[in-house]
């Protein structure tokens, strides 16, 4: 003999019923946490700030050598995420933020000439200085702390 309600067809049909409605509820239930953590987690993740140093924040980053930026060479390099033109001067190595102080475009560095060059708007930087040698920017590009050890060139504070 059987036990349990397993042999009336009405309770069977009442435990598949169950088993059903809590399978869809765990589904739901899953379907709402994946949709609110896909909602959230960008959100989220835009509201707290990366930790100092991975965004420009002060930390001394190495960046190339003075074999790979000779003199009379400059390049742009990620420090976080701003990017800073360094140059190799005769007068040492320089390091400014890239960003154009009149609409905020890339500079570049032009070797033919040794500036430092927006080519958005042919804004003109001093390489050495970061002085505004001609065009619309307003101001010159703000330095950047650099420092060489050896070859090697880093930026950002010590
Ligand atoms: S954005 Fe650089 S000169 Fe206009």
């Amino acid at each position: 003999m059987r036990e349990g309600n397993t042999e009336n067809p009405e309770n069977t049909q009442q435990v598949h019923t169950m088993g059903r409605r809590n399978f869809l509820s765990y589904l739901l239930g899953f379907s709402v946490f994946t949709t609110l953590a896909g909602v959230l987690t960008p959100i989220i993740a835009y509201l707290i700030p990366p930790p100092s140093g991975s965004d420009g924040g002060g930390n001394r980053m190495l960046v190339g050598t003075t074999q790979d930026i000779p003199v009379g060479h400059g390049e742009i390099v990620s420090y976080g995420s701003q990017p800073v033109v360094v140059t190799n001067t005769p007068k040492g190595v320089k390091a400014f933020s890239a960003i154009c102080t009149h609409l905020g475009c890339i500079v570049m560095y032009e070797q033919d000439r040794q500036i430092i060059k927006c080519p958005c708007h042919d804004g003109l930087f001093n390489a050495v200085t970061g002085e505004v040698i001609s065009g619309p920017p307003p101001s010159p590009l703000p330095p950047i702390p650099v420092a060489t050890d050896g070859e090697d060139i880093y930026i950002g504070a010590a």
